[in-house]
């Protein structure tokens, strides 16, 4: 494994800082402990997550935001990371990782511990992106489903389709999302501001989005579903993308 910081690998002249938002109880997964601390074959999400970070070679600084009752562990779990507590919602989380992550990283990506598998490549991509002159740039993929609008839900919960959506037009959006510093302390300058991802902040305030390439392996664990599947991964990883 690469150490944070580590001269050779830090891409020349820009420092990278790493925000990993891993403070969220994992609802929707319905394990007995929060999402970011749940087991993949001996080893938690967060912990493979940190790894698959540090082995992508683009961070000078990574920071961990945790429920507050579990700062210790993960401190014990992530030893080279800041750890510090979250919030009730993302958007607060992320904002204690700025926070922590303190003035010295020009560029600064947010990636959720849900996707503790994302390639390094795809950590190259954004970092190079932002490098190149874009202020934000997210990780997509293209929808292969097609795809429906429907209309509010009515009284009765049933559900009237109102358009088939232009799909070509659409990308489902991953982490790491990348940022120069200043457009991430704009997009999160008003703290009233709730959303999925911290692109999301970032268009309201008028900042271009710029979209690289994804990968289906930076998928979030969200359901049991998802974690079946990563875990079929962990066990049985596919051969490296040359
Ligand atoms: N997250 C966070 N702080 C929160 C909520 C979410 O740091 N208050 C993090 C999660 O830990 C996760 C990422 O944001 O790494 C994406 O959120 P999501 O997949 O929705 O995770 P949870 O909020 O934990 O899941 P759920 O919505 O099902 O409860
Ligand atoms: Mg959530």
């Amino acid at each position: 494994m690469t150490a944070i910081g580590d001269p050779d690998t830090v891409a020349a002249g820009v420092t990278v800082g790493v925000i990993i938002p891993a403070a969220g109880s994992g609802t929707r997964l319905g394990e007995p402990v929060p999402k970011a601390f749940v087991d993949l074959h001996g080893r938690t999400i967060l912990e493979v997550c940190v790894a698959g970070v540090v082995d992508a070679g683009v961070a000078t600084t990574v920071v961990v935001v945790v429920p507050a009752d579990l700062v210790e562990r993960a401190r014990g779990l992530v030893p080279d990371a800041i750890v510090v507590a979250g919030g009730a919602h993302r958007s607060d989380s992320v904002r204690a990782g700025i926070d922590a992550a303190g003035s010295a990283s020009e560029v600064l990506l947010v990636h959720d511990a849900a996707r503790p598998l994302t390639p390094s490549a795809v950590f190259g991509r954004v970092v190079a992106a932002v490098r190149s002159g874009h202020p934000a740039v997210v990780p997509g993929l293209p929808v292969t489903d097609t795809l429906k609008q429907i209309e509010p839900r009515s009284a009765a919960g049933s559900e009237r389709v109102v358009a088939t959506v232009d799909r070509d037009l659409l990308r489902a959006v991953q982490t790491p999302q990348g940022f120069t510093r200043d457009a991430l302390l704009a997009a999160h300058a008003d703290t009233s501001g709730l959303a999925t991802d911290d692109a999301g902040l970032a268009e309201r305030c008028g900042i271009p989005v710029h979209v690289v390439a994804g990968d289906p392996l930076a998928l979030k664990i969200t359901t049991p579903w998802d974690l079946r599947i990563v875990r079929d991964i962990v066990a049985e990883p596919p051969p490296p993308v040359e």
